[in-house]
């Protein structure tokens, strides 16, 4: 855990569910001993993750900064960043208080919906006007990634605030020991069909087929019982749903013609350090060459979906799906990697920390190090770069 005056604090999960009881879940506004201790402390980490980050965006290249997109999220986080900050030296032991910063929680949410798409046109606008120089496409990269996880980060807690103390706190029946966006026994092998399902039915609607899921679960801690984890079941979803909807694209694009397209395959594995989720397809794979760029934001093999609002949500195309599960999987200290035999097809591999104690958030930090990503020149390769010539090799018989 780092902290300090400018360091953010990063959490693990069980800080993060602080309230194991329902009742107390339960509890008004008023009542809960809970909230006053979550304002107290989102007052102060709040605007410091929003002013790290902030900084990062000052460091952008300058035309980037002036498309209108980019200066609309800017913003947005100048804004909530005052918002918050209204409340540094409030009185937390004022009820109304409490009750008007958790309103203000869930307006700053709310203003911050459509960021991803917001930035994400904001790029492409930069693309299409300046093109694509290496350095900046490298550090365009870097602080998207820093950018997303910051975000994911800063949803959290707003999530938690809002979704435990905003005021309609109602008990999910499917989900009743869930706590704000936590769930302290997630099913995993019922969050992968819930997303199969879902990813199924946009998959059905473009190519009239899907593939059929094979599940298989190994549970190496309770042999034969099903496979749980306190984990946030929202984020677990999103990273498999974009898995199988790129699994079923790639099937679907390389099969379609064919009468049964092969299945798409999911295994979980529960170890005493992994949660292990792999999901197979057979579509042809990716060559190694290519799988680093997979996770470029914006880089896609499928047509641009349209801007229009008619069409419903898309199978693939905005070229995000890849790189925002990874993150998903990095922020609580997971990962998630791709593995390709082209030719046949791709294991896409998440990886999730078996122990809450261990999930603990990866926040990125405004220091040194990362101004230094933005300003360095970048140097030549320390290794050589192989010569596209000669190709043919029967040249060289004389030697
Ligand atoms: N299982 C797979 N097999 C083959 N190619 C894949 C696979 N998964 C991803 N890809 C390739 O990687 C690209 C990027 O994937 P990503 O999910 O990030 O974006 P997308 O699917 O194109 O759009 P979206 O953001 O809507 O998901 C895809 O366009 C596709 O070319
Ligand atoms: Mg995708």
């Amino acid at each position: 855990m780092s902290s300090g005056k400018t360091g953010s604090r990063a959490l693990g999960l069980g800080f993060l569910s602080p309230c194991t009881n329902k009742s107390n879940r339960m509890k008004s506004c008023s009542e809960n001993a809970c909230e006053k201790t979550s304002f107290a402390f989102l007052r102060q980490e709040l605007p410091v993750r929003l002013a790290n980050i902030m900084k990062e965006i000052n460091l952008l290249p300058d035309n980037l900064l002036r498309t209108p997109s980019v200066g609309l999220v800017q913003s947005w986080y100048m804004q909530s960043f005052q918002e918050i900050l209204e409340f540094k030296d409030k009185n937390a032991d004022d009820e109304k208080v409490t009750c008007d910063f958790t309103d203000a929680v869930i307006k700053v949410r709310n203003r911050h919906n459509d960021v991803i798409p917001t930035m994400a046109q904001g790029v492409v606008e930069y693309k299409e006007t300046y093109g694509t120089d290496p350095v900046v496409s490298q550090n365009v990269q870097y602080f998207l990634d820093r950018f997303y996880m910051s975000r994911i980060s800063i949803r959290m807690l707003l999530n938690q605030h809002t979704l435990l103390f905003g005021g309609k706190v109602e008990v999910n029946p499917a989900h009743p020991k869930q706590i704000g966006s936590i769930d302290p026994h997630c099913c995993v092998s019922e969050v992968i069909k819930d997303a199969y399902e879902n990813a199924r039915n946009l998959c059905d609607r473009y190519y009239m087929n899907s593939p059929e899921l094979i599940l298989e679960e190994f549970n190496a801690k309770e042999e034969g019982k099903p496979v749980t984890v306190v984990y946030v079941p929202s984020h677990l979803y999103h990273m498999v749903f974009e898995l199988f909807k790129n699994a079923m694209r790639a099937t679907m694009e390389t099969h379609g013609d064919a009468l049964d397209c092969p299945p798409v395959h999911a295994q979980i594995a529960l170890g005493s350090e992994d949660l292990t989720v792999k999901v197979c397809d057979r579509g042809g794979g990716v060559p190694l060459r290519k799988i680093d760029r997979l996770f470029t934001y914006t880089y896609s093999t499928a047509p641009r979906p349209s801007t229009d609002g008619s069409r419903a949500a898309p199978l693939a195309g905005y070229g995000h799906g890849l790189p925002i599960s990874r993150l998903y999987a990095r922020y609580f200290q997971g990962d998630l990697k791709l593995y390709s035999l082209e030719g046949y097809g791709t294991d896409a591999v998440i990886y999730i920390r078996a122990l809450s104690t261990e999930s603990i958030e990866r926040l990125p930090v405004y220091n040194k190090s990362a101004w230094k990503h933005y300003k360095t020149i970048h140097e030549a390769d320390d290794w050589c770069v192989p010569s596209k010539e000669p190709k043919d090799m029967t040249t060289f018989r004389s030697f």
